[in-house]
């Protein structure tokens, strides 16, 4: 793989692009981040927050850091991976890198396996955002331990802090999708790729810790303005997860763990093992 440094951070104050000296971040306006000796910079400005400490909280990263890593959603990688990668073999003849921004990054596994899936003819220029600190904390941690791969920012999807119509690609797992921006900062002909839960996703998990399930929406896809639809894709399969510790951390890096009641969470603790349906859709969409 050859991975670049990301070029297209902008000032979260006024939107100028930020230049990069003496491991700090300026705009022309004299605006400047600091990268924090962890490898990553706080790109959210307080009256962006909605609250002291937003997004997934240091428990629910670590449970979903030791989710990921065990393995278990790497299909969905590795699907994320294909679709991104043959788009920048089309989209590249030219070899110049090839951006991606992970929107809501979490610990940045998909970020990892992205990386790990280029070869050395596709250099990458990769960003990790989340408005979680702990998840962008924990993700710079992980990079850390190679050569850094991606900058890894705090920051929120309502207001990117990067340059318009810069991306070749942006990623929104399991996230927070602000469609307006991402249309923003990315190039014509450049790709949204959204993955989200199909109908059987964790089904099993569901049906113990809920009295009874709602019946599925059949959700139409709603292409977003200035896209259109670029494919589609569903990644289903089945895990086994055995012992206690794995089921807990799979129910808390899902929103279930505060849908459900007491009563759902005790029963799910008090599983060992479990066999569950993971069911996504993997949709893309082009700028136009
Ligand atoms: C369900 S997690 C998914 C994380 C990661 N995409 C993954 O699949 O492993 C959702 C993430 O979105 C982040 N998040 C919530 N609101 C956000 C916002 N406005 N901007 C960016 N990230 C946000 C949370 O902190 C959390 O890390
Ligand atoms: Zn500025």
């Amino acid at each position: 793989m050859s991975i670049t440094p990301f070029q297209a951070l902008a000032c979260p104050l006024d939107g100028k692009p930020l230049s990069w000296s003496d491991s700090v971040w300026r705009c022309s306006d004299g605006h400047s981040f600091d990268i924090a000796k962890q490898g990553y910079v706080n790109l959210l400005p307080v009256q962006q927050k909605r609250s002291h400490d937003p997004g997934d909280s240091k428990a629910m990263v670590a449970a979903r850091q030791r989710f990921l890593n065990a393995g278990y959603y790497q299909p969905i990688a590795e699907a994320v991976s294909h679709a991104v990668l043959g788009h920048a073999e089309v989209q590249k003849a030219d070899r110049l890198p090839f951006s991606c921004l992970d929107a809501g990054c979490g610990e940045g596994y998909y970020l990892r396996q992205l990386a790990d899936a280029a070869t050395n003819a596709q250099p990458l220029s990769l960003m990790g955002l989340d408005i979680s600190k702990w998840a962008v904390l924990a993700a710079a941690k992980q990079d850390a331990k190679q050569a850094p791969l991606s900058s890894w920012v705090v920051g929120s999807n309502a207001h990117l802090p990067v340059q318009t119509g810069t991306l070749d690609s942006v990623l929104c797992m399991f996230g927070f999708p602000v469609v307006s921006e991402f249309a923003r900062v990315l190039k014509t002909g450049g790709v949204l790729l959204q993955v989200e839960a199909g109908p059987n996703h964790l089904r099993e998990l569901r049906e113990i810790i809920y009295p009874t399930l709602k019946a599925e929406r059949v959700s139409e896809t709603v292409v977003p303005d200035g896209f259109i639809h670029h494919g589609s894709e569903r990644v289903s399969y089945s895990i086994a997860l055995n012992g206690s510790e794995e089921i807990a951390d799979l129910l808390a890096m899902t929103p279930h763990l505060y849908r459900t009641s007491s009563e759902g969470r005790d029963r799910a603790a008090a599983l060992e093992v479990l066999v569950v349906t993971v069911d996504v859709r993997i949709v893309m969409y082009m700028r136009i």
